[in-house]
């Protein structure tokens, strides 16, 4: 059940926190892949936010690559189904690939999407989340680098969205379902500063 919060959201990372994770995160995987040019692979949309901020913090001569997909069939939630939309522009063959995702929910998404990209034979495959949802799991996942354990709440802010709205919080919010479905405009005020910290 929603923990009760004072308004319709409260932050859960600060755009310090995250500046923070994210330069430890690029510099633990600049170590780790020294001597190496890795892929790393973002999922459109919510990933692109934590890519462009990772790539800045990781020192190597790395490539970026996007894919998009669609999740699921409608009416079938936990079916696992992925359907690739855009696929990746680059041979993957031999190479170092860390797929970057904003959040690891269910695993149903990743756990295709790793299927899918071990057939391309890369050197090496390794997954970097920024937020790891781990009590929804329900396709077990080996999360390498991970930014923040999350709770299971609804969270939106630094690319997750709420009906493609609120990708640019440069925080997290945890938000109060009701209220967003009831005005989905609810959290205007967070993008303004009004109601939150900008920093
Ligand atoms: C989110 C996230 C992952 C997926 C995780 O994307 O970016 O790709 O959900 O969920 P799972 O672990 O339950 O499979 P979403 O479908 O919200 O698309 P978006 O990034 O375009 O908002």
């Amino acid at each position: 059940m929603m923990r009760s919060m004072e308004g319709p959201a409260s932050v859960l990372f600060s755009e310090d926190e995250i500046r923070a994770r994210v330069r430890e995160l690029g510099a633990t995987i600049s170590r780790d892949y020294a001597g190496r040019d890795p892929v790393l692979i973002s999922v459109l949309k919510g990933g692109a936010v934590f890519l462009a901020d990772l790539i800045q913090a990781i020192d190597l001569n790395l490539r970026t690559d996007f894919m998009s997909i669609s999740k699921y069939e409608e009416g079938d939630d936990d079916s696992g189904v992925v359907r690739i939309l855009k696929d990746l522009d680059q041979d993957i063959g031999g190479d170092h690939v860390i797929v970057v995702e904003d959040i690891v929910d269910t695993g149903l998404t990743l756990s295709y999407l790793l299927s899918a990209l071990e057939a391309r034979n890369p050197a090496s495959l390794e997954v970097c989340a920024l937020l790891d949802k781990s009590a929804r799991r329900i396709a077990p996942l080996d999360i390498r680098y991970r930014g923040f354990d999350c709770p299971d709440r609804f969270v939106i802010g630094y690319g997750l969205d709420y009906e493609e709205r609120y990708r640019n919080l440069p925080f997290i919010l945890e938000v109060d379902l009701e209220v967003l479905a009831r005005d989905p405009l609810a959290l205007v005020p967070y993008l303004e500063g009004e109601r939150g910290p900008r920093r």
